[in-house]
């Protein structure tokens, strides 16, 4: 038995980085997993690669109806889904907010934040029906504070909504037995973190204190205890993945 045997997982923005590595333990623990993002290529070669307890969908997070039609295709797939892991994202330009355009603004905005919101309300009464479920918001140590070099406003205003959703969620649907938690990586060697350090992001672990960025998949673990029984009293709290960086 894994740890997530019988569920049934949305995994956002799958298709590489974080996504993937939970995608690949979520099924490795017995989950059926849907992968989600709107990377068809990559998120299509990965779910064939993981067989037939992981399906994918093409999917943008930042717009609702296309939530509500991917959420009823996983359901009559796969069964009621009972875990959603909202990890898609993006950074974003690294620009001042004086530099920073509406439009950017409003794209990260869009994709980090609204995605969660679309996300949660409509799983939720999926998961009411159920009797129960787990969803983990993915967002940030700049959801924590502004850390030096967070890329721009806009992140950091999304993380912390991010952080800020999540425990109104937790508190008002704790009666409904579905748990809420938010997960706050600090640097973690994805293609996001590459893109945004250069060099592959070799020099992301300067300042931490375990003097080393993290693999996905030390996030992965974090996300599945979130998501399995084993949390059964965990909700609206926020767990920090990042090697020590908001402790300095
Ligand atoms: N890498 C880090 O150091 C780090 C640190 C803190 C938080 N995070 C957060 O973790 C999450 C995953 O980050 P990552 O580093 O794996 O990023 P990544 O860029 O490697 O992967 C993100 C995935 O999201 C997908 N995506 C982008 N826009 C989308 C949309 N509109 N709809 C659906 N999918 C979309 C991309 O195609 C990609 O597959 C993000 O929310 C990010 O903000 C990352």
């Amino acid at each position: 038995m894994g740890q997530l045997s019988g569920k049934v997982a949305i995994i956002t923005g799958a298709a590489q980085g974080m996504g993937e590595a939970h995608a690949r333990r979520f099924v490795a623990e017995g989950a059926r997993v849907a992968l989600t993002d709107v990377n068809t290529e990559r998120g299509q070669a990965l779910a064939d690669e993981l067989g037939h307890a992981a399906r994918f969908w093409t999917h943008d997070v930042s717009n609702l109806a296309d939530w509500v039609r991917v959420v009823a295709e996983v359901a009559e797939a796969f069964g009621t889904p009972t875990v959603l892991v909202n990890n898609a994202g993006i950074i974003g330009p690294v620009e001042t907010t004086v530099e920073i355009s509406e439009e950017s603004y409003l794209q990260v905005i869009a994709i980090n934040q609204h995605s969660q919101f679309y996300g949660m309300k409509t799983v939720i009464p999926y998961m009411q029906r159920a009797g129960g479920g787990s969803i983990v918001n993915i967002s940030s140590s700049a959801g924590m504070i502004a850390v030096v070099g967070s890329p721009n406003l806009a992140y950091v205003a999304s993380k912390f909504a991010s952080r800020g959703m999540t425990k109104h969620a937790a508190v008002q649907y704790g009666p409904d037995g579905i748990r809420v938690n938010s997960v706050h990586p600090g640097y973690i060697m994805t293609p996001m973190m590459a893109a945004a350090m250069g060099e592959n992001g070799a020099g992301a672990g300067a300042g931490v204190p375990l003097r080393r960025p993290a693999d996905p998949d030390e996030v992965t673990s974090m996300v599945l205890f979130l998501a399995s029984d084993g949390a059964s009293y965990v909700t609206g709290t926020e767990l920090v993945v990042d090697g020590g960086l908001l402790a300095g």
